[in-house]
């Protein structure tokens, strides 16, 4: 099954655009698809932590995070084994590989017993899926296969630490917070690992590119829903912009009805909003409004990462 081809899946994040990681012919089918740059390296996905041995090396720290995490929404950077094709990894000594947990995804590796390379399935740089619907939205006609399993349960990708390194480092703020690793490790990784890159740059901490998530409408931040609403009520913004505020704003904000309003959750729960969040995001771009307008959540937890990607998504960051 699947053999040289390309088959987009759920995962409990996002939907993940799969091909056998150690054939090179399908590798490359996944880079063509999203026209991804080569400098921007794959999560390897794998059944558990025995299976991983097949592509990496793993080391103390890997197995106690494995055990406490996977299947899961954690991706490990670790020495790789040859047999990785310099395709997946753009070259570098290190593969970043995960376990996810959802059943689809699971059934398929299951059926292939060998690793499967998958990034999100989206067009490179764009907002990643949480539906098998924006799979086939965002690549159009010549859309891969897709197998639907619903919407995804955590609604952004997988935090990446990078276990190659003396300290362990987050390289992508996801589902599992820093404070859950030092639980395991006993120790705090460091958070300084986001270094951003241009596309075309030759990597040294690759896929970290500022402008990711893109959305057409340009998307302006504030630092809190009542700033938002403060500007939107005092300095309304175009007729037609779109209102992305993390919980349904009170009645009593009288905010000018030309203005509409797509809440990230109904009830503010990080949870809720980081579920929500492309969702909402495809939504609001494809009325094509003037403006989108949203703000940053607590920087704890999810909402690390809730952040992470309104920034990007802004260009911010
Ligand atoms: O939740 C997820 O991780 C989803 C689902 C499908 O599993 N996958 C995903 O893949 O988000 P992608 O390709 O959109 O993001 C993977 C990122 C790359 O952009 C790169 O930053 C990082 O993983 N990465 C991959 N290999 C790496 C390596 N050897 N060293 C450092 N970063 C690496
Ligand atoms: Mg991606």
């Amino acid at each position: 099954m699947l053999e040289g081809e390309i088959l987009a899946l759920p995962t409990e994040t996002v939907y993940g655009l799969a091909a056998l990681a150690l054939n090179e012919r399908a590798v490359e089918k996944i880079f063509s698809a999203k026209r991804r740059p080569a400098n921007d390296p794959l999560i390897v996905h794998v059944s558990d932590a025995a299976s991983a041995r097949a592509v990496c090396r793993p080391c103390e720290r890997a197995f106690a995070l494995a055990e406490a995490f996977w299947p899961g929404p954690l991706t490990l950077v670790l020495p790789k084994e040859p047999c990785v094709p310099d395709s997946v990894t753009s070259g570098l000594d290190t593969v970043a590989v995960r376990s996810p947990s959802h059943p689809v995804f699971r059934e398929i590796l299951h059926r292939v017993n060998a690793p499967l390379a998958a990034p999100s399935a989206n067009p490179f740089g764009k907002v990643s899926p949480t539906t098998a619907r924006h799979v086939v939205e965002s690549f159009g006609e010549n859309h891969p296969p897709v197998l639907d399993g619903g919407k995804t349960e955590h609604g952004v990708e997988s935090t990446i630490l990078d276990l190659s390194g003396r300290v362990p480092r987050v390289l992508r703020p996801g589902p599992i917070p820093p404070s859950e690793v030092e639980r395991v490790l006993g120790e705090r990784p460091s958070l300084s690992g986001r270094r951003e890159v241009s596309a075309g740059e030759p990597a040294a901490s690759p896929g970290l590119l500022s402008s990711h998530y893109r959305t057409e409408a340009p998307l302006l931040l504030f630092p809190s829903l009542s700033e938002l609403l403060e500007q939107a009520r005092r300095n309304p913004p175009p007729p037609g912009s779109h209102l992305l505020p993390g919980e349904p704003p009170d009645a009593s904000e009288r905010l000018p009805p030309e203005l509409v309003v797509l809440p990230l959750s109904s009830t503010g729960s990080t949870r809720e909003i980081a579920k929500n969040l492309f969702a909402v995001l495809r939504q609001a771009d494809a009325a094509s409004p003037p403006l989108i307008l949203s703000h940053l959540v607590a920087e704890t937890g999810l909402g690390r990462a809730v952040n992470d990607r309104l920034r990007r998504a802004a260009r911010t960051s």
